[in-house]
């Protein structure tokens, strides 16, 4: 028999969009002593897709599962909680969680016990509640972006009443400091310095997913970042959708142009940051960019499309001149920079020359890769409702075209590497081979080359002997 709800507080996509002038309250993280050995004996799985902001609430939601005595599962089938933390970005993303969740239902027979969740951005969607409840009803727990530290109480409920629960907020969230983190990896973290977005670009559900831009206080920022450092961490990711809008919402005087200066000189070696947006990277943010040092000279600068025309129908607030101008001023900068980005091809009505102008945008920027997409109409955005009289073979054969340029980007950004001596942050082993050591360099780049297990976790040299596509060949220099 199925079980009951014991509550059930759904998401509303259009309460999400409502934008409410408050302060962003922040709260401290406690523990109530009566969930403390909740997961005691126990084992845990989590399922992580999407981006950045994912796998960091990965490692919270983890971070929280082992303060309450679970310990992580060697896999996902035998283990007594299993966490889908899931993305809502494209169409398909979510198809194949369904796809997934439907496969969990035997886990239940052999474990009538275990906890299957679902959590992230598809739980903040009414369509995917209502979806999970017909056709997945073993699912016991749903917890959206904004109540992942109200985790304890839901398993609580759920061990303790034999119940289901559905709870996911639709306001803003707040900022909940000290959360207890399990890093997946012990030399490179994540740090987030914002949550949310306000940009509501045309065809994204992020800004209803993730709720009002929220900053992180600078000096929890700067005090998270000293204390990796002093842990041996090697480098930091600053995450939020809209990095360059950081500290808009705080009534201090202070962007994230200062807080690159300030992080610059924390004694790290490696910094990085995304996303970027066009529109925000300013002039003071180049200059603290091309600082250099510890900044790393990798940015990922989603442009999306290439027209100008496309580029307002998509609500992003540049042109295709005011991109181009970016890019070469940060070139001027920062002479070795590895510059990405995201496109999407078949936004609505896309004609040919618009996209013809996305090739030639792709071609005069260099790009060293991109992410690119086919446009997926996510329900309850705006572009999900412009007539569209463009084929999906159109589509598939615009992103064939884009795909072909973008693959010489990454070769070409590859080969200008050969024969360098570059700086690469130890990773782990290849998976192809237990002598090849693989890490990346300063510029992003994948670098494979034989060594000893024992340097993962280094930074090493390493002199660049070929180029491939999608990584480098090297030589460990003693
Ligand atoms: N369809 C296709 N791609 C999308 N992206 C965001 N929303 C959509 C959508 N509805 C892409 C954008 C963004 C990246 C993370 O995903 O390129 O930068
Ligand atoms: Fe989505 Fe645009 Fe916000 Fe990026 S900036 S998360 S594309 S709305």
């Amino acid at each position: 028999m199925s079980k009951k709800y014991s509550r059930y507080l759904v998401p509303s996509l259009r309460d999400a969009r409502k934008r409410i002038n408050r302060e962003t309250i922040i709260h401290k993280y406690e523990l109530d002593s009566k969930y403390i050995s909740l997961g005691a004996g126990k084992t845990y799985f989590i399922k992580t897709y999407g981006c950045q902001g994912n796998l960091a609430d990965s490692e919270k939601i983890a971070g929280i599962l082992e303060e309450l005595g679970f310990i992580k599962a060697e896999c996902e089938e035998l283990s007594d909680v299993v966490i889908f933390n899931t993305c809502a970005i494209r169409e398909n993303a979510e198809n194949r969680v369904f796809g997934e969740l439907g496969r969990t239902k035997k886990y239940k027979k052999d474990n009538p016990d275990s906890i299957i969740c679902l959590c992230g951005c598809m739980a903040q969607e009414e369509k995917v509640i209502e979806k999970v409840k017909r056709l997945c009803p073993h699912v016991d727990i749903i917890f959206g972006t904004h109540n992942i530290s109200q985790l304890p109480e839901l398993l609580y409920e759920v061990i303790n009443t034999s119940s289901k629960v559905v709870d996911v907020l639709s306001y803003e969230g707040d900022i909940v400091e000290g959360v207890p983190l399990k890093r997946d990896h012990s030399k490179k973290a994540w740090v987030n310095i914002m949550y949310g977005c306000d940009e509501f670009c045309t065809y994204c559900i992020v800004p209803y997913t993730r709720g009002r831009e929220r900053s992180r206080l600078p000096e929890d920022i700067i005090a998270e970042v000293k204390s990796l450092a002093l842990e041996g961490y090697k480098e930091v990711t600053l995450l939020g959708q809209n990095v360059n809008s950081y500290g808009r919402d705080l009534d201090i005087n202070y962007t994230f142009s200062n807080l690159l200066t300030d992080l610059h000189k924390i004694d790290i070696p490696r910094i990085r940051f995304t996303t970027s947006h066009p529109k925000d990277f300013d002039d003071a943010t180049i200059d603290a960019f091309a600082l250099g040092g510890n900044i790393m000279p990798y940015l990922h600068l989603p442009v999306q499309s290439g027209s100008s025309n496309v580029l307002k129908k998509m609500n992003r607030k540049y042109t295709r001149e005011e991109y181009l101008d970016k890019v070469r001023k940060l070139k001027e900068k920062v002479p070795n920079i590895s510059i990405t980005t995201d496109i999407i091809v078949g936004f609505p009505n896309e004609t040919d020359e618009e996209f013809k102008e996305t090739l030639t945008l792709v071609e005069e920027c260099g790009f060293e890769g991109a992410y690119t997409f086919i446009f997926s109409p996510r329900e309850g955005t705006p572009a999900a409702t412009y007539p569209d009289e463009i084929s999906e073979e159109t589509k598939k054969q615009r992103l064939y075209e884009l795909n072909k340029l973008v693959n010489e980007g990454y070769l070409k950004g590859n080969k200008r590497f050969e024969g360098t001596i570059q700086e690469v942050l130890v990773d782990g082993v290849s998976s192809k081979s237990d002598n090849v050591l693989t890490g990346y360099t300063p510029n992003n780049k994948l670098v494979n080359f034989n060594g000893d297990k024992s340097l993962i976790g280094e930074i090493v040299k390493v002199k660049i002997e070929k180029a491939f596509s999608w990584h480098l060949r090297g030589k460990l220099v003693d």
